[in-house]
This record gives structure tokens, sequence and C-alpha cells, in this order.
């Protein structure tokens, strides 16, 4: 298969690269950080393609994309990784701005760009790493919640408007918690996964081509668990993290 990472230098879109090279897919990888992009490439050279791009900025990711889809072929899969978030328990806004413009103008860029290539293939699967921090406000981290919401909200839009459109794009949301990567660092955090059980959690809901997968899984998310799981785990990193 050929897939395309978008935010694939580290964490979960690292992860998810791994699996998935290591499985002799070719795979194109975006991110900003060209050290790292260049190390991915040196560990799978002959089915790797990396470009560096930052999301916010329309020529770097349009560029991007048009390379990698060149070098490639048709892409099978296409996974948005890309996201930042800040705590910000003081309401600064030159903090929430970045998130989004990140989150949700540069993340709307690209998805839009990518549901287009499929629609103009007549197929394809587009997924976006959104959050369960998205299904609640977030008093610590009100951009990152909110950016995360609109994701849910835009990707649910697509998945109605590729049913409408003869279902051949599939649209996957995948929502995790908290999840070891530099987006969740600090002492005694609780109910966070390792990537790498994740990352597998998050190819077989893309196998299974489900619309949208709660890690660590579905049914441990009830409506009154992420209620719980906001009120304590989320505040209670948050606390930690802002000290
Ligand atoms: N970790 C968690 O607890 C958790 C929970 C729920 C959802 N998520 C979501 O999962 C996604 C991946 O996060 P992660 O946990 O794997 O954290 P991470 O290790 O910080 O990964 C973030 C990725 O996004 C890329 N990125 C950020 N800003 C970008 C930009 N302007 N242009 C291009 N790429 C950009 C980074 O690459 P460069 O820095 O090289 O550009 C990096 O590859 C995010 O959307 C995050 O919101 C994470």
């Amino acid at each position: 298969m050929n897939i395309l990472i978008i935010g694939a230098t580290s964490g979960i879109g690292k992860a998810l690269f791994e699996k998935y090279v290591s499985e002799g897919n070719h795979v194109g990888v975006v991110g900003r950080r060209t050290n790292l992009l260049d190390e991915l490439q040196i560990q799978h050279r002959y089915n790797t393609f990396a470009f560096a791009a930052d999301i916010t900025k329309q020529d770097e990711i349009e560029l991007a994309i048009h390379t990698l889809c060149k070098k490639l072929g048709n892409i099978d899969i296409a996974i948005v990784c890309s996201g930042i978030g800040d705590l910000n328990p003081s309401l600064v806004y030159a903090l929430e701005h970045p998130t989004i413009e990140t989150n949700v103008k540069g993340w709307t860029f690209v998805i839009d760009s990518l549901y287009h290539i499929f629609e103009k293939q007549g197929y394809g699967h587009l997924v976006a790493i959104t959050s369960i921090g998205g299904l609640r406000g977030e008093p610590m981290a009100p951009a990152y919640s909110a950016t995360k919401a609109y994701q849910i909200n835009y990707m649910e839009a697509l998945r109605k408007k590729a049913f409408k459109s003869g279902g051949h794009i599939t649209v996957t949301d995948i929502r995790p918690g908290l999840v070891d990567t530099a987006m969740a660092k600090g002492d005694g955090l609780f109910w966070v996964m390792p990537v790498n059980k994740v990352a597998n959690q998050i190819i077989s809901a893309i196998r299974k081509k489900k619309t949208k997968h709660t890690s660590p899984n579905d049914g441990i998310f009830s409506p009154s668990s992420i209620r719980f799981y906001h009120s304590t785990c989320i505040d209670y990193c948050s606390i930690i993290r802002a000290r």
C-alpha cells in the first residue's frame, strides 16, 4: 500500500510510520524537523519518501503533498497526525493562537487537500488523529480541546459527504486518550497509554475501516467514564505539567 503520514517525525505518527514501513508499505512522511525526517529516510531508505513542511504554511504543505503523491503514485491511506497544544491556565491569547493556526487552519487545508486527491483518484482512506480531549471543554487548555472538537465535527461532516458521494472514500476519526509522547509528559501521569500499543490499535481500526475509534478502546470510554477522565486525569495532568 501507499501511505502518507502528515506529522510523522515523533510520537503517534512516527510509531505508525515504523509499523507500516516494516510491513513493506511505501510511506510518505511530513513534518517540520528535517533532522528527524532524515533519520526515518536513512532507516528505511527504499520505501520511505520524506518532505519537510509546516502545515500552517500553505505553499510548503501543498508542495510537500504534491511531491509525495508524485513519488508514491496513488495514495491508499492518508493519516493526519500533526497537532499541537499548550496548557493555558491564564488564558493568554499568544498561547492559543498557534494551536488554532495549526489544529484548525493548517489542519483544514491538509484535510481538504487530501480529500480532493481521493476524489480525483476515486478512492482512498482519510484518517485524522483528533483526541478524546475534543469531547469536552478543558479549562486548562481551552484552545486545544476546542480545536479537537472542531476536528471531530469536521471529520463527521466529511464522512457524511463521502457517503453521499458514493462511499468510495473512507473517513476515520481516531480519538486517543493520553499517550506517552512529547505531548503528554510529566511526573505522576496516569492512564497514559504506550505509543506502540496505541499505534497497533489505530492500525487495526484503520484496517477495519471504522468510522471512529477511541483509544484505548471504545468500550472503556462510555459517556460517564469520559466525564471522569476529564475531571480527574486531564486536570490532574495539567496541574502537574503547569508546575
Ligand atoms: N499524546 C497524547 O496524549 C494525545 C492524545 C490525544 C490526541 N493526540 C493527538 O495526536 C497527534 C500526534 O501527537 P503526539 O502525541 O504524537 O505528539 P508529538 O510527538 O508532539 O507529535 C506531533 C507531530 O505533529 C507534527 N507537527 C506539529 N506541528 C506541525 C506543523 N505546524 N506542521 C507539520 N507538522 C507539525 C510534529 O512534527 P514537527 O514538529 O517535526 O513538525 C510531530 O510529528 C496530535 O494531533 C495530538 O493532538 C495526542
